[in-house]
């Protein structure tokens, strides 16, 4: 029997996003989301995820080996570093979170059987890599907040109940959404980036926090006038409002996540190959 576990560990840590080639240089120009603070510190969350065959002990890896390798490998050498300097990889490419998971990807992988690193600089954009060369993702979370009221016009009262429950009652409700997009893409030696984070950030904030924030998408969204507006289907008019643009950014729309309460999401895997 296969599984995947996963271990977690933090560690803070500095860093700035100048282009090496321009390190030593009076005027350094920045670039990135903070590019305003060139440099700045993060707490990190690193998951790590491992894959493989129940052994006799009926573990995967011994979590307190595996939890002694990450530390000694990784985050005791990152914690309180300046990152930019920590490591020979950061002085080729800069140490963005999708390159600093890659490369501890890099450094992990001959010490335990990886399937994949998720690296939080903060609990609004993370990276994920899973051993695919330059490969990577990263996912920015947003919110909003809106009304909505499920309901299908040619049916009674009584029958929109039946479907919809509490969600048909006529005056509407409202939710607290929180959005997740993820695009992928591949990590440019130069910048670090797979894509510019405050351009995605810009692009989600235009498409869909602006326009969806505060409405009542029955009524404020034309979309929505013939789509009843279930998670689902905020979430699949989320990825058409974002396919295109992300995609003219240079990177693919991997996943919409979307959560209407604590306990109710839907994800949508945007990118063809990997639909469901
Ligand atoms: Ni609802």
């Amino acid at each position: 029997m296969k599984c995947i576990i996963n271990r977690q560990e933090k560690f803070s840590a500095i860093r700035h996003y100048c282009l090496p080639e321009l390190e030593n240089k009076e005027v350094q120009p920045c670039f990135g989301i903070n590019s305003d603070f060139p440099v700045w510190g993060n707490n990190y969350l690193l998951i790590v995820f491992l894959g493989g065959e129940l052994g006799s002990y009926g573990m995967v890896q011994n979590f307190s080996k595996v939890k002694k390798t990450i530390q000694k490998e990784i985050t005791n050498q990152l914690h309180n570093s300046y990152l930019n300097q920590i490591w020979p990889e950061f002085q080729q490419t800069p140490p963005t979170t999708e390159n600093l998971a890659r490369v501890i990807w890099q450094r992990l992988k001959s010490h335990l059987p990886l399937f994949k690193i998720q690296l939080f600089e903060s609990s609004e954009i993370w990276a994920e890599y899973l051993g695919l060369n330059m490969e990577a993702s990263v996912t920015i979370k947003s919110y909003f907040c809106a009304a909505h009221r499920l309901f299908i016009p040619e049916l009674t009262q009584e029958e929109n109940y039946a479907i919809y429950g509490k969600c048909a009652r006529p005056s509407g409700h409202g939710h607290n959404y929180h959005l997740e997009v993820s695009a992928i893409g591949k990590i440019d030696p130069r910048t670090g980036q797979i894509v510019d984070l405050t351009a995605l950030q810009q692009l989600i904030d235009t498409k869909v926090i602006e326009p969806f924030d505060h409405t009542f998408l029955n009524i404020d969204i034309p979309y929505f006038a013939k789509v009843i507006p279930t998670v689902e289907n905020i979430a699949v008019y989320i990825c058409q409002l974002l396919q295109q643009p992300i995609s003219d950014l240079g990177v693919e729309l991997e996943k919409v996540k979307l959560m209407e309460t604590p306990k109710n999401s839907c994800e949508i895997y945007c990118r063809s190959s990997r639909s469901i």
